[in-house]
C-alpha cells in the first residue's frame, strides 16, 4: 500500500469508530476501496448484511439503487453514498409511471424487478430479486405469466431455466453488453484448461458459451474450487481483484478490459472520509415509497440465493 492511502486507510478506521458506521462494499468498486471493506460482496450479500448490521451508519460504497435498498431496508440508520452521481444507468433506463402503463397490458402477470433499478419501480413491483437469485424468485410465483424488468438479458437468461412465460423490459447494462462473444472463442483455444464465468447481465450469445452464469459473489465462490485453475471472466473488471487476491496461485482472464462500470470507480477513499466526516451524501427513501419497495425487496430476502 503507498503511504498516502496508508494515511486514508488510517482516518477512514477512525472516522468509522467515532461514527459507529460500516462499510459495505461492492465486488467491483476499486481495489483501495475493496481492501477497507467491512463487508463484500455482491447486491443479495450487501443487502442482507444492511439488514442486519447494528451500526447507526451505513456508507454504501457501490451505486445508487444498493444504498436506496439500504434506507428501505433501514429507515433508521443514516445510509451514505460517497459520490451521490454513482448510479446504475440500467436502473435508469426504466421509471415508476412507465412501469404501470406496461402492468395495465399485462394485469395478470405479477412483476419480478431486479435490484438495480429505482425505489419507486421496487415500490410497484410484487417481489425484487438480484442475479443470485432470479431464477428462484421466478420459480417461486404462482402464475404463468411474468413480467420482467429492467434487464432484458437476465430475463432472457432465467426464460432459459423456467417454463413461465416471460414478459421483458428492454433493459441492459452498457458495461456488461461489451463482453463479445467473439473474444470468448479466441479465449477459450488460448487457454483451453480454463473455465469461462459469466455474469446473466451478459448477451445471450456470451451466456451460450460460458461454462457458469454466475452472480459476482457466485464467481469468487466458483473460483475457490480445487478445480479451478484458470478462469475467463465475463463481467465487470473490478472483481478481478478480489479474486486474485483471494486466489493468488490462480489465472484470471478478463473478457474485456473494456468492462468497466465508470459509476463504480466513481467512490475513492478521499470521497469515502469526506461522507463520513460530514454525514452526507446521505440517501434516504421517503416513507411512502419505502414501505411498499420494502414488502417487495423483503420476499426477495425470505426467497435467499440459489448461487
Ligand atoms: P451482482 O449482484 O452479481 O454483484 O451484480 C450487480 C451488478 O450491478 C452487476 O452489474
Ligand atoms: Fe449498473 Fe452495469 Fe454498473 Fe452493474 S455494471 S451497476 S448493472 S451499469
Amino acid at each position: 500500500m503507498e503511504n498516502r492511502d496508508a494515511v486514508l486507510v488510517e482516518k477512514i478506521s477512525a472516522l468509522k469508530g467515532r461514527r459507529n458506521a460500516v462499510l459495505l462494499v461492492h465486488n467491483y468498486q476499486l481495489g483501495e476501496v475493496q481492501d477497507i471493506a467491512d463487508f463484500i460482496g455482491d447486491s443479495l450479500d450487501l443487502s442482507q448484511r444492511a439488514a442486519e448490521t447494528d451500526a447507526d451508519v451505513i456508507v454504501f460504497c457501490g451505486v445508487h439503487f444498493m444504498a436506496e435498498t439500504a434506507s428501505i431496508l433501514c429507515p433508521d440508520k443514516v445510509i451514505l453514498l460517497p459520490d451521490i452521481n454513482a448510479g446504475c444507468p440500467m436502473a435508469n433506463m426504466i421509471t415508476a409511471e412507465r412501469l404501470r402503463a406496461k402492468k395495465k397490458e399485462h394485469p395478470q402477470a405479477p412483476v419480478v424487478c431486479y435490484i438495480n433499478s429505482p425505489a419507486e419501480v421496487k415500490a410497484e413491483s410484487d417481489v425484487c430479486c438480484t442475479s443470485a437469485s432470479a431464477v428462484r424468485v421466478v420459480e417461486s410465483l404462482d402464475a404463468r405469466e411474468i413480467l420482467f424488468v429492467p434487464d432484458q438479458y437476465l430475463g432472457h437468461y432465467v426464460s432459459t431455466k423456467t417454463d413461465k412465460k416471460m414478459v421483458f423490459w428492454p433493459g441492459f447494462c452498457p458495461t456488461h453488453v461489451r463482453i463479445k462473444p467473439e473474444r470468448i472463442k479466441e479465449l477459450k483455444k488460448e487457454y483451453p484448461q480454463a473455465k469461462v464465468v459469466v455474469h446473466p447481465e451478459c448477451t445471450p450469445e456470451v451466456i451460450a458459451l460460458a461454462d457458469e452464469v454466475l452472480s459476482t459473489s457466485g464467481m469468487c465462490k466458483y473460483a475457490q474450487r480445487n478445480e479451478v485453475r484458470a478462469m475467463v471472466v465475463g463481467t465487470e473488471i473490478g472483481i478481478v481483484h478480489r479474486l486474485k487476491k483471494e486466489n493468488p496461485d490462480k489465472k484470471f482472464i478478463p473478457i474485456s478490459e473494456q468492462a468497466i462500470c465508470p459509476d463504480m470507480k466513481s467512490i475513492t477513499l478521499d470521497k469515502v472520509i469526506s461522507s463520513l466526516e460530514e454525514l452526507k451524501p446521505e440517501v434516504k427513501v421517503p416513507e411512502q415509497i419505502r414501505l411498499r419497495a420494502k414488502a417487495a425487496v423483503d420476499k426477495m430476502l425470505e426467497i435467499g440465493r440459489e448461487s
